[in-house]
């Protein structure tokens, strides 16, 4: 609809800060995901910017990826593998480490999902260094799989995320900058 094609989205970002530490300015989803439309019309403009892309596979990182991710999965009519933080999937996991903006931590997929047969789109809620992000890439990339695209709802572009990952081949897509 032409309000859905309106929505400012930016607008239901909120930011709050000193946010989970002094000098964060913590961009808070859940005010988007909140709205009816909002949810909706996120995950749409997400799918859309990739969708002559031939992927098998949406792969989104814990936790705000698993929200936006597996929209974008049903979006495309694609599978969902979750990226999760260390020690919560069941079956043998591979798993990679890496700095975040405010701490350091490690992300495992299973072993047995992916090989070289499979083209993956990531997808986050944000990207800021680009520690997670690439870790994912670098993680999933372990199995044999293509990952050359990545779909964030928003950019921190001063921070240089984005960059870094167009850097290791990942063809990065925001909705908010
Ligand atoms: C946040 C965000 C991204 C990551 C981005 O997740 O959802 O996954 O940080 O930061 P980076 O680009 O500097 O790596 P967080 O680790 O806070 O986990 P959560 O989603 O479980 O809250
Ligand atoms: N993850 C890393 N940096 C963030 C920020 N500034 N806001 C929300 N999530 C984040």
């Amino acid at each position: 609809t032409l309000y859905e094609d309106r929505l400012d989205l930016e607008a239901l970002v909120r930011a709050i800060p000193n946010y989970p530490k002094p000098g964060i300015l913590f961009r808070d989803i859940t005010t988007l995901i909140e709205h009816p439309q909002g949810l909706r019309v996120t995950i749409e403009r997400m799918a859309e910017a990739v969708r002559e892309h031939s992927f098998t596979h949406v792969a989104g990182i814990e936790a705000r990826g698993f929200i936006f991710g597996t929209g974008v999965a049903m979006a495309l009519g694609l599978g969902f593998v979750p990226v999760r933080k260390k020690g919560k999937l069941p079956g043998q996991t591979i798993g990679q480490n890496y700095a975040l903006e405010y701490g350091v931590d490690t992300i495992e997929i299973h072993d047995d999902v992916l090989d070289a047969s499979h083209n993956v789109l990531l997808v986050d809620d944000l990207v800021a260094t680009g520690g997670t992000a690439i870790a994912a890439v670098n993680l999933i990339r372990r199995t044999g799989a293509t990952i050359d695209k990545a779909s964030f709802v928003i950019d921190l572009p001063d921070i240089g995320g984005a960059e870094k990952l167009r850097d290791n081949g990942v063809d990065v897509h925001a909705v908010l900058t």
